[in-house]
């Protein structure tokens, strides 16, 4: 009998998540039934996306269920399997509970070959949060030389990767984040045009008039809120928008208005498109080959935080939800 330290979702959150909404308990996990294995935990990934699952909000992913492990993206090791798919010793990439181990009926888990590179880079840089850059800079904003492009949380595990990918494509690229290292970090390392630090900058609209001269021909959003406001404003003809997320507005109690002259959107031919990275996992070998290259030739740079410690994973998470993180947040496992 294996026991299993895991996290499970204690309460539901009204507004900032806190952390009796969490509980760490040790449990005894069943024998293995055919087609099961046991998979130990080795690497967490903590992602925004996580925050609207502990609501009862109904969304393009279920709610995490009340008294239950959270769930997340993971790397594991297979330590016993009757599933003819894995053996023990196998690698896999999935979801997993957060938990020391995971019974897992196999599905939606794949192995990882040993390719040299670190195990948490499977979570972020040539993992999810990379194939969503990706996406929504290639597919969607589809910068050009000559244009400006803007990502918001521009150092965060997907906007440090649009923004690398923006400027590799001859674009000016400016970003902003919460944090005066990660502004000198994007622009020196990650070859932005320009940072500016949302949390001092009181004036949204004047910083983008000032870094943004010719206007905004891509926008790549992660943040919405206010932030949002001021870049839609600020969108030339014939711009585009990839939606990809809203992380100022997932501990709101009330919802905040859209931009005020939706009109613009025909006014100016706008293009705005909200994506599900998952509904486009067909693209998955374009992305793999892309950026696979890119970061082995070292033309693009990924920052992570790692921190030690299933127990520490809320505490992390609530972090992720302030700006604490800098780059792609794991949970080190063991
Ligand atoms: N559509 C999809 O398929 C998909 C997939 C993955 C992620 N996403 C979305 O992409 C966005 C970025 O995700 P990520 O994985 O890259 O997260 P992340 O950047 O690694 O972490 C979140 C970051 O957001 C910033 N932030 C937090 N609260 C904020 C606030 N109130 N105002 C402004 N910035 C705030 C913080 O950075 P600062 O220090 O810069 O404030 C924080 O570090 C999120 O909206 C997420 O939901 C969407």
């Amino acid at each position: 009998m294996t026991q299993a330290n895991q996290i499970v979702l204690a309460k539901r959150p009204t507004g900032d998540v806190t952390a009796d909404c969490f509980r760490e308990e040790t449990v005894t996990l069943p024998a293995l039934t055919d087609g099961q294995l046991l998979v130990r935990g080795r690497f967490l990934s903590l992602d925004p996306y996580m925050r609207p699952r502990m609501t009862e909000m109904r969304s393009y992913t279920p709610p995490f269920a009340l008294g239950q492990p959270l769930t997340g993206g993971s790397v594991g090791e297979v330590v016993e399997s009757r599933n003819p798919r894995f053996a023990r010793g196998d690698t896999v990439m999935g979801m997993l509970n957060w938990a020391s181990h995971t019974v897992h009926d196999g599905k939606g888990l794949r192995k990882i070959e040993a390719t040299g590179v670190p195990l948490s880079a499977h979570l972020g840089v040539l993992g999810m949060p990379s194939f969503t850059a990706w996406y929504g800079m290639t597919q969607i904003c589809k910068p050009k030389a000559g244009e400006t492009v803007f990502v918001s949380a521009a150092t965060g595990a997907v906007g440090q990767v649009a923004g690398q990918l923006a400027r590799l494509a001859g674009a000016k690229v400016v970003g902003c984040a919460g944090d005066q290292d990660k502004c000198v970090w994007a622009v020196r390392e990650a070859g932005y045009d320009a940072c500016f630090n949302h949390r001092t900058e009181k004036d949204y609209g004047a910083v983008l008039d000032k870094l943004c001269p010719q206007g905004i021909d891509a926008d790549f959003e992660n943040v919405g809120g206010k932030l949002f406001h001021a870049v839609f404003g600020r969108m030339n003809n014939f711009g585009r928008i990839a939606f990809c997320g809203a992380i100022s507005e997932y501990q709101d109690t009330t919802p905040l208005a859209g931009p005020p002259k939706m009109f613009a959107i025909v006014q100016k031919r706008l293009t705005i498109q909200g994506f599900i990275v998952s509904d486009h996992v067909a693209l998955m070998p374009d992305f793999v080959r892309e950026v696979g290259d890119l970061v082995k030739s070292g033309k693009l740079k990924s920052r992570e935080t790692v921190v030690d410690g299933l127990s520490k994973a809320p505490q992390a998470f609530m972090g992720l939800l302030k700006g604490e993180n800098f780059g792609k947040l794991v949970v080190k496992l063991g």
